[in-house]
């Protein structure tokens, strides 16, 4: 057996804790959390306990915890306007980084973060993790047996009627720069677009709105002058270099007398398929049919437990990432060109 690899955190809360933390604690002997870094005691604190990390491995500053700790791979869980220089960082010190969605805050950043990943000759892999469940595997199923023909629209969408996150991280441009775009519409981006084989993106014609926090509610955690970033729901036509064209609809509230639901939609001229629930449509013999597929293959628990999986074992067999930057710069040009669009009323280029 080869020696565990060596895993730093930059940043330490909910995410890092929650969800990343159990799944490279599930990988055994294959890997060994050394090291953590937070601006807060707190939650360095709450870290190091789960992650029985002695006092000496929690670090304040990241920088420090690069320079002291010799580590493999380095995994950043901050807010998402301080995962780009973390990133580099890493990258500098030789690490690889799995980096959590939205990859950055520009489309700038993210390329200069994947000639960083090129530099070092480390792998970059960013945490859509969507993409690593049951739903989504069935999905790209369908779609690799050419089951869809010719794809032409999708639609990614995640919609919340009142879902805005507790966490002032979130909320707060200075922190997190936007809002359930960043938060939850990426996913359902990023999953279309994975599905339709990332087209080049041409344009975004979008509608970017905050009417409801501005207002005081009992239904939102947050007073209206604390909810500092852009939009609280934004809805998007997309269109591709091959005639495709996706709409991305995501709100953290939103008057939606149906329910919130979230989905990811993707036709082409032969069949079209849903995540929610996994169903394939086709036309065959003059008749629609559909297809569900309950049974299908696929490792539980999934979600960051797999991603966690696949990405170790991308950097142990030097395999490709399994989210690699170039794909997450498609996704971060759209997200640009949404904000850019909401702002201009035109449609922008991506
Ligand atoms: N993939 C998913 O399903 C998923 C789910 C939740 C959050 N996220 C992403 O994970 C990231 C973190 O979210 P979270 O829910 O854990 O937030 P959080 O606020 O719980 O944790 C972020 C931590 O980063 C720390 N931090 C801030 N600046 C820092 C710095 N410069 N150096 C070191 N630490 C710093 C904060 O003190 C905090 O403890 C966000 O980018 C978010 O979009 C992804």
């Amino acid at each position: 057996m080869a020696e565990p690899l060596r895993v730093g955190f930059v940043g330490a809360g909910g995410i890092a804790r929650g969800a990343h933390l159990p799944a490279f604690q599930a990988l055994g002997d294959q890997v060994q959390v050394v090291a953590a870094a937070d601006i807060s005691e707190q939650a360095l604190a709450r870290f190091a306990e789960a992650a029985r990390l002695p006092k000496k491995a929690c670090f304040t500053d990241y920088t420090t915890m690069l320079d002291k700790v010799d580590l493999d791979i380095v995994v950043v869980c901050t807010p998402n306007s301080w995962h780009y220089q973390p990133t580099l960082d890493a990258f500098a010190g030789g690490c690889h980084v799995l980096c959590e969605k939205p990859v950055a805050i520009s489309a700038d950043q993210c390329r200069e973060m994947i000639a960083a990943g090129h530099k070092a000759k480390k792998l970059f892999m960013v945490g859509q993790t969507l993409r690593f469940t049951k739903g989504a595997a069935i999905m790209k199923y369908w779609v690799d047996q050419g089951e869809l023909g010719k794809v032409y629209w999708g639609r990614a969408q995640y919609l919340r009627v009142r879902g805005v996150p507790g966490s002032r991280g979130f909320v707060s441009k200075k922190m997190s720069q936007g809002g359930p775009v960043y938060d939850i519409g990426v996913h359902v981006l990023d999953l279309t677009l994975w599905l339709m084989g990332f087209p080049e993106p041409v344009s975004a014609f979008a509608g970017v709105y905050r009417e409801i926090t501005t207002k005081r509610s009992p239904l939102i955690p947050h007073a209206p002058s604390r909810y500092t970033v852009p939009e609280d729901a934004a809805f998007s036509l997309i269109r591709f270099a091959n005639g495709a064209t996706v709409c991305l609809e995501c709100s953290w509230t939103l008057n939606l007398p149906s329910g919130g639901e979230h989905n990811v939609v993707v036709c082409g001229d032969q069949g079209g398929c849903q995540l929610e629930p996994p169903t394939l449509l086709v036309e065959k013999d003059g008749k629609l049919l559909k297809t569900t597929a309950e049974s299908f293959p696929y490792p539980e628990p999934a979600g960051h437990r797999e991603e966690v999986r696949q990405f170790v074992e991308a950097v142990r067999k030097r395999k490709p990432s399994p989210v690699p930057g170039e794909q997450a710069l498609i996704t971060q040009r759209i997200l640009d060109a949404v904000y850019k669009s909401g702002k201009s009323g035109q449609a922008e280029a991506c």
